[in-house]
Order: structure tokens, then C-alpha cells, then sequence
């Protein structure tokens, strides 16, 4: 055991992996994700069914992942074969690893979007834009150039293979133990400037005051992706950084802190968008490009705003950097392990791999209007990627983990795990309760009343 923890790489402290755990969870999905599906579900009440399914959703099947991880010191595939070999429970292994490259194609393309926004905000394309009509077009005129759109996807992929290269604890850990901070230190800055504007109480009364009677299934479905999304769970990607975590630690804490801390960022991305946005009177549902629209006339608008906005997006391409390094590692871990692949080779090919599938994404939000205009006018390929691989294949794979540690594997066998080296299980027959009953039967209602009602996307 104690030669393969050395090859294949552990993490150097429990700080190191919480901020890993960390790194992996809070990226796009807190600061581009969840404002513009908050916006698109109604805001406040969004955000209220969000926190409860982190909660009782997110959580446990993060405690479940971990120790599965932690456990089989394997891939997602690897780990459910070494459990019960021969069984069918390998497929949501296989589905994590595409799902990986399904999330990664497109999460890169907008992660070089931020790149992109770190150039324009450094050259001073932001300085003197007033009016959420003319950053819309700034928006577009970019997005719509399929040159650039693919470069930056070229270039953030090329990004991400160098780092995981790199290995573990030497690649990823080093990164986020001061810029995390730093990100959520200037988030907290740009909320507090982004609620000083005019109109920005209509806002914050959008985001912070509910209208129950806008809860619908479709609500609730995104609310699940949403969290599964942003908390990197449902396809073995914290099973995968578990996997690489010491005996000595106490998975329940460090689950609790990594959930703790990815919902703090979000929450208060949405204090620095939806002010703004209100303020601007741009459109709260206008998808993908929302912060792409709303940052820069914060940025132009406040006192060294070119500052701020240069450090603010290149602060967002790390932590962007710090999740995809973490997709890729899934189907990385899983042909090193599996098929016995160098890691050079695995970087390299699966890097390529969601470089070409990341183009149609790249193209889709202007460039080709086939492509941007898909399945109906504000849905385009993006979106459709997005809904395949960011919203169901995750509630699909996390309803099969809540099942496999609940019943499969069993609640004895992850205590064992849990306390093993004698870390103490904190809320034991809680986390029982979750995982068995609400976890696997509220994410089953969910998608079948979705797929009763067709509402997908
Ligand atoms: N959680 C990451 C984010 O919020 C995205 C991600 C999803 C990473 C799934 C890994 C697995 O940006």
C-alpha cells in the first residue's frame, strides 16, 4: 500500500487537500454558473432550494465519494470494480469519465473566455462603457470571433495538461492556498461596491426575497445540477482527489469545509452580479453571457476599476484552472490506472480529446448561428452540453452513489472507513438517514417528474 500511495501521489496535508477539494469545487460553476441559472429560476427561490439540496444532497454524496475514494485508492472505475468485481456498478465509473470530458470541452471554453476578459481589461476596453446595451455588444463581438473563441479554448486546454502533468499535490495544491482567499476577498469587495449603485435594492430584493409560488419541477432539477455542478460531485471527481487523501484525516470535516466554503463563494457572486444587473437593466435571464456582461460595467464604474478587473479575472481563469485540472485528472487517473497508460500519454490524448469536442461549444455563442441557435433561439450548443453533462449526468451519477453507499457497498462499511486511524464520524446517523432515504429518492423524483413533464432544459 505504502508503494502505491507513493506513485501515485498524496496530499501533503489536510489543508492541502481541503484547498485542493476546494480548488476542484469553487471555479465557474460558483461565479459564472450560478448567477445566470439564479437568474433564469426565479433568483430568491432559487437560491433557497439550492442551500437545502447542499445541504442534504450535496454533502452526504460528498462524504460518500470520499470515502469511496479514500477507500479503493482508485478511479472511479477502478474503485467500483475493486469493490464488486464483475458487477454493472463499473458503468458509473465509465459515465464519470465521459461526463469529465463532457464538462471539461465546455467549461474550457469559457474559462478562455476569462482569459480573454483579463486581455480586455488590461488593454482598457473597460474603462468608459456605461450602459449594459454596449457591454452586451463587447460580449458578442468577442464571442462571435471563432478564431479567438477556439485559441482561448486551445490555450486554456494547454494550460490545464501542463498542470496535471505536473502530478498531484506538486500541480494542483500550490495554487489555492492564497489566490482562494484572494478571490473571495475581492468578490466581497466588488458586492460591496455592486450594491452602493442606483437600483441596486431591486436586486438584491430579486435575490434575497423569494416568490414561493415560482417554484416549479424545473426549478428544483436545475437547483440539484447546480449544486452537484459546483460542489464537482456525481462523477468521481471527488472520489478521485479521495483517492489520494491520507487515512489520518476526517473526511466528515473536510467535506463539511469544502461545501461550506464553494457555497460562501457562490452566494456572494450572486451579491456582486444581481445588484448590478438590476442597476444596468440587463435581462437577469439572459444565460451564459450574463457575467460576461455585468462584470465589466462594474469594473468601468468603480474607482480603479481596471485594477480590480484585471486582478478579478485573471484570479477567476486560476480558479477555473484549479476545476478543470480536476476533470481532466478523472479520465487521466482512470487510463493511468486502468490501462496501464503513461500519464504523458493519458494528459496528452484526453486533453486533445476535449479540445475537439470543446469546438462546437466554442462556436455556439455567436460564431456559427447553427450552432448558437441548436435546439431554439437562446439555446445553443453550449446550453445543450451544459444540460447533458452539467445537470443530469451528475443527479444521475450521484443518485447511483447515494445507492452504492447506502445499500451496495453499505452505511457499515463507510464508517469503517470513515473512522478508521480513529477520526470520529460527526452526524453518523444523520449522514445514514441522507444518504439511504432523501438522497436516492428526492433525486429520483426529481428526474422522473422531468422526464414525465419533458422540461429539460
Ligand atoms: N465544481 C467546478 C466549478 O464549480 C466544476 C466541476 C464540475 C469540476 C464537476 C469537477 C467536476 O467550477
Amino acid at each position: 500500500m505504502a508503494g502505491s500511495e507513493i506513485s501515485r501521489g498524496n496530499w501533503s496535508s489536510k489543508i492541502g487537500f481541503i484547498l485542493a477539494a476546494a480548488g476542484s469545487a469553487i471555479g465557474l460553476g460558483n461565479i459564472w454558473r450560478f448567477p445566470f441559472v439564479t437568474g433564469q429560476n426565479g433568483g430568491a427561490v432559487f437560491v433557497l432550494i439550492y442551500v437545502v439540496i447542499v445541504a442534504l444532497i450535496g454533502l452526504p454524496v460528498m462524504i460518500a465519494e470520499l470515502s469511496i475514494g479514500r477507500h479503493t485508492q482508485r478511479n472511479p472505475v477502478g474503485a467500483f470494480q475493486m469493490l464488486f468485481p464483475r458487477s454493472l456498478w463499473k458503468i458509473v465509473g465509465v459515465v464519470g469519465v465521459l461526463t469529465g470530458l463532457g464538462i471539461l470541452s465546455f467549461y474550457a471554453v469559457i474559462a478562455g473566455y476569462t482569459l480573454g476578459y483579463f486581455m480586455k481589461t488590461i488593454v482598457g476596453s473597460f474603462n468608459q462603457i456605461i450602459s449594459g446595451e454596449q457591454s452586451t455588444q463587447i460580449f458578442q463581438n468577442f464571442s462571435a470571433n471563432p478564431y479567438l473563441s477556439v485559441s482561448y479554448l486551445f490555450i486554456f486546454i494547454c494550460l490545464t495538461v501542463v498542470v496535471v502533468m505536473g502530478g498531484i499535490a506538486a500541480g494542483i495544491e500550490r495554487w489555492n492556498k492564497i489566490l482562494m482567499p484572494l478571490l473571495l476577498g475581492i468578490i466581497i469587495v466588488l458586492a460591496i461596491f455592486s450594491m452602493t449603485l442606483d437600483g441596486a435594492g431591486k436586486g438584491l430584493a430579486f435575490y434575497l426575497k423569494p416568490d414561493l409560488t415560482k417554484i416549479t419541477g424545473r426549478t428544483i432539477a436545475q437547483a440539484l445540477g447546480q449544486a452537484l455542478f459546483s460542489l464537482s460531485l456525481g462523477m468521481g471527481t471527488m472520489l478521485t482527489y479521495g483517492s489520494y487523501l491520507s487515512k489520518k484525516e476526517n473526511l466528515v470535516t473536510a467535506a463539511g469545509y469544502v461545501c461550506l466554503f464553494d457555497m460562501v463563494i457562490a452566494v456572494a457572486a450572486g451579491f456582486v452580479i444581481f445588484p448590478a444587473l438590476f442597476a444596468m437593466n440587463i435581462n437577469p435571464a439572459g444565460g451564459p453571457k450574463l457575467v460576461f456582461v455585468v462584470l465589466p460595467s462594474i469594473f468601468a464604474r468603480m474607482p480603479a476599476g481596471m485594477i480590480f478587473g484585471t486582478l478579478f479575472f485573471l484570479l477567476l481563469a486560476v480558479a477555473a484552472l484549479t476545476s478543470t485540472v480536476s476533470l481532466l485528472e478523472v479520465p487521466v487517473a482512470y487510463f493511468v490506472d486502468e490501462h496501464r497508460w503513461s500519464r504523458q500519454k493519458a494528459v496528452v490524448a484526453m486533453g486533445l480529446v476535449a479540445f475537439v469536442l470543446g469546438i462546437p461549444s466554442a462556436l455556439s455563442l455567436g460564431a456559427s448561428s447553427v450552432l448558437t441557435k441548436l435546439v431554439s433561439e437562446n439555446f445553443g450548443f453550449l446550453d445543450l452540453m451544459n444540460a447533458i453533462f452539467g445537470n443530469y449526468s451528475l443527479s444521475i451519477g450521484a443518485f447511483f452513489i447515494a445507492v452504492f453507499a447506502g445499500y451496495q457497498w453499505g452505511t457499515t462499511a463507510v464508517a469503517r472507513e470513515i473512522q478508521a486511524e480513529g477520526s470520529v464520524f460527526y452526524f453518523r446517523r444523520l449522514w445514514i438517514f441522507l444518504i439511504r432515504f432523501i438522497c436516492p429518492i428526492a433525486i429520483f423524483i426529481i428526474l422522473a417528474y422531468i422526464a414525465w413533464t419533458g422540461e429539460y432544459f
